[in-house]
């Protein structure tokens, strides 16, 4: 067999079988088989595209070129959560704790934040002692212990993705259905959690800019999981705006931590609340989604959900709890934001703000950037709020910065107005099961 012939066939839309998608992975991860070989075939796979079967097959090779995490050791039901990446998405941070608060062990292994969407570690990280990385063995003892575990993929889970993923970055070829799938799934198979919901954001601040796209990617992805008999469903939500009022990291820790105190904005509330439920209900803890959102509802008020995230940030070392963290100074306050008009805001480009936010420190444009966990911006102002002119809508915090004046310039031009009251915009859009 030799790789070519392989690209050959998938320039012409044959499928590859499967022992030709083994020679392929395997080939690549020894150094056989070259990037640049590798990338003329992701070009062929993006202009053909992969079949159910080949897409299985790509998906196992991938899980099958690392180590996998056997969970089976945890008592109950074990949930996971994954969202394909947006702004401000500071989901995990609450839902981890609010579905372990009705005693459903979470357990989830996350990655990190690349160009303008966050990653859950990287805000974890903005807590002074907490670490990320726990051995296999620590993370099913912690998951044991309190119900809950959030760490890196420090495990040699998946190599073969993340080979394969730096490839498909560099060469234009991620936004291929089914090479999205089976990286999303290779990563979340390999760690066997019982049920899985996912996240599919559609908006300009997603990956998906349609509703129509985000509805394939989901339909993908359940079947891909249903291939490895995984209890698996998708909610598509909107990425039209950031999630809450906080983009950055400590400034979306507080964020959560609000929201699990029953202080939070609403609509980071409705979606954890509403992810929360229906994987209580996949995960077969509560019989329907009402009875699972109140359970949910009752951890907020009565404390138990913010006393799971203390034992979560404490069990990984982190120096304070969620009270100290809400004190805790953000990067210096770089300048505010005002309304240029009179009226209603009608929208906030989710990717401007994201970009933006990344420009003040917040996120990273390659792996090697360093993030400044302070930095961040605060919306005072959500779609659909009436403003005045001159008006504070957004605060800016980071450390001293040459470009200021344009982040400043760029948030404006994300941001419109109308004369009119705008509608809410709708947050959850459709479920794919
Ligand atoms: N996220 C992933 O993990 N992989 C992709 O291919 C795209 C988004
Ligand atoms: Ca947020």
């Amino acid at each position: 067999m030799h790789i070519n012939e392989l690209i050959e066939k998938k320039k012409h839309g044959q499928d590859l079988s499967s022992e030709e998608i083994h020679f392929w992975i395997k080939g690549y991860l020894a150094g056989e088989i070259k990037d640049y070989q590798v990338s003329a075939l992701l070009m062929a796979i993006y202009f053909q595209g992969l079949n159910e079967r080949e897409t299985y097959d790509l998906t196992k090779e991938l899980i099958e070129s690392g180590d996998t995490v056997d969970l089976s050791s945890i008592q109950g039901i074990k949930v996971d959560k994954h969202s394909t990446g947006g702004v401000g998405d500071t989901t995990s941070l609450v839902l981890g704790p609010l579905v372990a608060a009705v005693g459903c062990p979470f357990a989830k292994m996350s990655g990190r934040g690349l160009g303008h969407t966050g990653g859950t570690l990287d805000k974890l990280e903005a807590i002074e002692g907490l670490s990320i990385d726990l051995s296999v063995e620590e993370f099913i003892q912690q998951v044991n212990e309190i119900g809950i575990a959030i760490a890196g993929q420090t495990a040699n889970i998946t190599p073969g993705d993340k080979k394969l993923y730096s490839l498909r970055d560099a060469t234009q070829t991620v936004d291929n259905m089914s090479l999205i799938a089976s990286s999303i799934l290779s990563k979340k198979i390999a760690i066997g959690s019982d049920a899985l919901i996912l996240d599919v954001k559609v908006g300009d601040g997603a990956f998906m800019k349609t509703v129509k796209e985000a509805e394939e990617l989901s339909q993908e992805l359940v079947k891909l999981g249903h291939s490895f008999n995984r209890n698996v469903m998708a909610l598509i939500t909107s990425m039209d705006q950031p999630l809450g009022q906080a983009v950055g990291n400590l400034i979306e820790v507080q964020e959560a931590i609000r929201v699990l105190q029953g202080q939070g904005p609403k609509d980071l509330e409705e979606l954890c609340l509403n992810l929360g439920s229906k994987v209580l209900v996949l995960a077969k803890k509560f019989q329907d989604q009402d009875l699972a959102y109140k359970a949910l509802e009752e951890t907020i008020v009565n404390g138990k959900a913010l006393e799971k995230f203390n034992e979560l940030i404490k069990a990984q070392g982190a120096k304070t709890d969620a009270e100290g963290l809400l004190k805790q100074e953000l990067s210096p306050l770089l300048a505010e934001v005002k309304a240029k008009e009179d009226g209603y805001i009608s929208t906030i480009h989710a990717l401007s703000i994201g970009e933006a936010a990344r420009r003040l420190g917040a996120g990273r444009l390659t792996m090697e950037d360093v993030i400044d966990p302070g930095a961040g911006i605060y919306l005072l102002k959500k779609v659909g709020d009436p403003v005045k002119k001159g008006q504070a809508i957004a605060k800016i915090y980071g450390k001293k910065n040459p470009d200021l004046d344009s982040i400043i310039q760029d948030i404006h031009k994300a941001i419109s107005y109308s004369k009119e009251a705008i509608p809410e915009p709708q947050l959850i859009l459709h479920e794919v099961l």
